[in-house]
């Protein structure tokens, strides 16, 4: 460095603390020296993030959150999407890194909180992370949500209308509380202003201050891996991690090899199939909203589907309640257990290098039984499905429920003293 860029340096850390955040947070925060293909996830949703809210901003610009009807009778909401599309220049690229965009987080999402449940990372004493990434999780839902109502189409329209609906359900202040949610007794305009408002501003605000929590809280603790041994255990004398790498400028790297080929991706699919085959994005979202039309089959957007089986999956009344209001609080409950994951597991082991059958065994009839919920959630219910739907819900359930029981008498190998890293 030279003399003046050392005194600009010098001058502005007397001011701010940025040497040593810099040091804290990446050339001196030591990274266990094993992490593979799955901790590439954890900065990918960074970036989606980033993506989101720069694509966002710019969609903002032009998007008008207007329910009226123009002098051609079509939405202004949905018009002003079309114009995006076709006259804005650059406008369908930035429309489609969005749209697309939130199945790419969703699908990052997903492999990430997946690693936690292959390596235990929501183990003690990570627990906060944990809770602060399930409650990203149902920002993102709300967030993603909310976004699909804005273009102002027919699944838009419809699929908020069924949503909503959920809410009426709930016992004494379910009707006013789903009439809050709409501001009116039908989805319209105000709906529609109050989803912008939430989308645009309030629940990224409230998304990113969980990211920070949620990277605060690893930095605090360090990061787990895939051996699941902690690496603060062993220190050399400097007490530097003797397992221990400095994330910048080793992982910094390793990250943007992740993030090349994640574009690679991600550019493909965002030129050459942006609607995903009706899975990113609809067709029926094609049509602009028409209160009057119900389309003959509403469907949510594939990352809604295993919870939308659950919802659907209640077929009985109880205790005087109908199903519905079961239905929905099934729904809810299959999200806030992941949340619960740190207490409900109860195996000598993290990792499942080092776990035993019934664990592996449990893990894997859980992932088959939510993709058979999401498979059963974008079709059109018959008795056959409502019954897969229900076994399966019940072996979701039975993962996390069943897990302070399986997990304690699993035969785990031990785990090892130090990572392993060939
Ligand atoms: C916007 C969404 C999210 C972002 C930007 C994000 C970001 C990150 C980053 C940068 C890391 C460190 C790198 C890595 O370990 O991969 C991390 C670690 C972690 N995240 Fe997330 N995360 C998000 C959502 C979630 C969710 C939904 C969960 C779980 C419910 C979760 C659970 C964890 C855990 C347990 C770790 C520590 C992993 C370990 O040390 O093995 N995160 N996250």
């Amino acid at each position: 460095m030279t003399t003046k860029s050392q005194a600009l340096l010098n001058w502005v850390d007397a001011r701010f603390p940025l040497t040593s955040n810099w040091k804290a947070h990446l050339s001196e925060y030591y990274a266990p020296k094993n992490f593979n293909f799955w901790y590439f996830f954890g900065s990918l949703a960074l970036m989606v993030l980033v993506i989101q809210i720069v694509t966002g901003i710019f969609l903002t610009m032009h998007y008008k959150p207007d329910g009226t009807l123009n002098a051609s009778g079509i939405p202004i909401a949905f018009a002003s999407v079309e114009y995006i599309m076709r006259e804005v220049p650059g406008g369908w690229l930035i429309r489609y890194m969005h749209s697309t965009g939130a199945s790419a987080f969703f699908i990052v999402v997903y492999l990430h909180m997946f690693r936690g449940f292959l390596y235990g990372s929501y183990r003690k004493p990570r627990e906060l992370i944990w809770v602060f990434g399930t409650l990203i999780f149902l920002c993102l839902m709300a967030e993603a949500f909310m976004g699909y109502l804005l273009p102002w189409g027919q699944m838009s329209y419809w699929g908020a209308q069924v949503i909503i609906n959920l809410f009426s359900a709930i016992p004494v202040i379910g009707p006013d509380l789903s009439l809050v949610i709409r501001g009116d007794f039908v989805i319209s305009d105000a709906t529609l202003n109050r989803f912008f408002a939430l989308h645009v501003i309030a629940v990224p605000l409230v998304l990113i201050g969980l990211v920070a929590a949620h990277i605060i809280a690893l930095h605090e603790v360090g990061s787990n891996n895939p051996d699941g041994v902690e690496i603060k255990k062993k220190k050399d004398a400097n007490g530097i991690p003797l397992d221990g790498i400095p994330f910048h400028p080793y992982y910094t790297v390793k990250d943007i090899v992740g993030v090349v080929v994640f574009l690679m991706f991600f550019t493909g699919v965002v030129f050459f199939w942006p609607e995903g085959g009706g899975y990113f994005l609809e067709y029926n979202n094609f049509i602009p909203a028409d209160p009057l039309k119900t389309p003959p089959h509403i469907a949510p957007v594939w990352y809604f589907t295993p919870y939308y089986s659950v919802l659907r999956a209640v077929t009985y009344p109880l205790f005087g309640l109908d199903a519905k209001f079961w239905g929905v609080i099934a729904m809810g409950a299959s999200v806030v257990v992941i949340a619960f994951l740190p207490w409900l597991d109860r195996s000598p082991a993290k990792s499942i290098r080092y776990r035993g059958p019934i664990f592996k065994s449990a893990l894997a009839i859980f992932i088959v039984a939510f993709f058979i919920l999401g498979y059963l959630g974008v079709l059109a219910p018959t008795p056959g499905r409502t019954l897969t739907a229900q076994i399966c819900s019940v072996l979701y359930f039975g993962f996390f429920l069943l897990m302070p029981w399986y997990s304690k008498i699993d035969k785990c190998k031990p785990e090892p003293e130090r990572v392993t890293f060939k």
